[in-house]
């Protein structure tokens, strides 16, 4: 089937009304039928499925086992996210092992179509969390503990989905099965637009982090509080908005949000009691810790301001990653010389990449939007991304 064949097989999936696009969120419902969906078309291609001990699903296309060819991405997505920016890589690395077996093509080292856990860190809060177990850059415990908004652990969500979470961690066997590990991936800006070409070879990623602020006040009545009695933690969260934009304007090539902010008890005639926001802070180089120390720093004094405190925690942080060297030339040599393109993006094959050779292709994307219902890719270059991969996936193998 094509890539764009498997993609409508799923647009059903994990629609939000609500939001509009998608939300399908690690070990969610909607997150489960698209974890079935994926082992039974792999099945159907006659690869080998097995479940590793973060939850990731391997497909393998012949014996697993160590110099493999691997390929993937993941099929969960941001509250109200797009329907390419996970699942492309995935049904495109399906859309291929099929195109590759029509040919006749008999790879001469193993070949897997993985689908990571938790890449966006829509419900737990740390990204590329079955990438990071499997490598060992998050520890085991930490993942186990972390809570979605209803409370419930990452190590109970996964068990119910049949991981057993004592399992969980660094998993050095199976990371040394991998010999290459290549993303395909819907481009998340303008780049390939502006350059007028359908498919990109990957070259760095921005260092990137997540911190969570906690401000706490004084919750009371709306009404019956003068001005001049409060600790509202609302204003210090607020002042805290403007300043990630005022100082991040003030570094080059900086890029920091703040997407999520939930006050506590979250009522119209209430004032807060606590307000969490979360800050995700992108800077290449070093200087993502040192614009977060200056945000902190304003935090701290808007919280004073107001009688109020606030407790600022890392939530993830990853460095600058450059794609290895080889397989970048590789892949720009077979492909016929695409583009290269940097990204701000996060991406599992990043968080590989400080432990074997990865790399990454991109799909056009003709809104430059993503993380939302208006990310797009046409079908002419959804298919070009195929085919790009397929014609990778057979010079590594054969
Ligand atoms: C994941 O898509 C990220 O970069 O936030
Ligand atoms: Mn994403
Ligand atoms: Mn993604
Ligand atoms: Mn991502």
């Amino acid at each position: 089937m094509t890539a764009s064949g498997f993609l409508a097989e799923i647009a059903g999936v994990g629609r939000d009304p609500k939001r509009g696009g998608y939300s399908r969120h690690a070990f969610d419902a909607p997150e489960h039928d698209l974890r079935e969906w994926f082992v039974e078309r792999a099945l159907g291609l006659g690869l080998d499925v097995e479940t590793d001990r973060n939850g990731n699903i391997w497909a393998w296309w012949g014996p697993p086992g160590r110099n493999a060819v691997v390929t993937g991405s993941h099929l969960d997505s941001v509250p109200g996210g797009g329907a390419f920016d996970g699942p492309l890589g995935v049904v495109s690395g399906l859309s291929a092992v099929e195109a590759l077996q029509t040919n006749g093509f008999r790879p001469r080292r193993p070949l897997a179509v993985v689908v990571f856990a938790e890449e966006e860190g829509g419900r737990f809060g740390v990204p590329c969390l079955g990438s990071r177990l499997l490598t060992g850059t998050i520890d085991a415990d930490k993942a186990r503990g972390l809570r979605d908004a209803d409370g419930v652990t990452f190590a109970e969500a996964a068990g119910k989905a049949g991981v057993d979470p004592a399992r969980m961690g660094r998993d050095t066997e199976r990371l040394d099965r991998i010999g290459q590990f290549l993303e395909l991936h819907v481009e998340q800006g303008r780049g390939l637009i502006d350059l007028g070409a359908p498919v990109a070879v990957g070259s760095t990623v921005i260092a990137h982090g997540r911190w969570r602020f906690s401000f706490a006040g004084q919750g009371n009545h709306a009404g019956a509080t003068l001005l001049a009695d409060r600790a509202d933690p609302m204003l210090p969260a607020a002042a805290t908005v403007t300043a990630v934009r005022r100082l991040a304007a003030q570094v080059p090539d900086a890029r920091a949000t703040v997407g999520r902010l939930v006050p506590t008890p979250g009522g119209t005639n209430v004032i807060a009691s606590t307000v969490d926001l979360w800050l995700d802070a992108r800077v290449p180089g070093q200087g993502t810790p040192g614009l977060v120390a200056e945000i902190s720093r304003a935090a701290s004094e808007a919280a004073q301001e107001e009688g109020c405190r606030v407790e600022v925690t890392r939530e993830s942080y990853s460095g600058d990653v450059v794609f290895d060297d080889a397989l970048r030339r590789d892949l720009g040599g077979w492909l016929g010389g695409p583009p290269e393109l940097p990204t701000g993006a996060g991406h599992d094959a990043a968080i590989l990449a400080g432990f074997v050779p990865a790399g990454m292709l991109y799909v056009r994307n003709p809104t430059g939007i993503s993380h939302s219902p208006e990310e797009f890719a046409e079908a002419g270059d959804v298919e070009a991304g195929a085919a790009a991969l397929a014609t990778v996936l057979e010079r590594l193998a054969r």
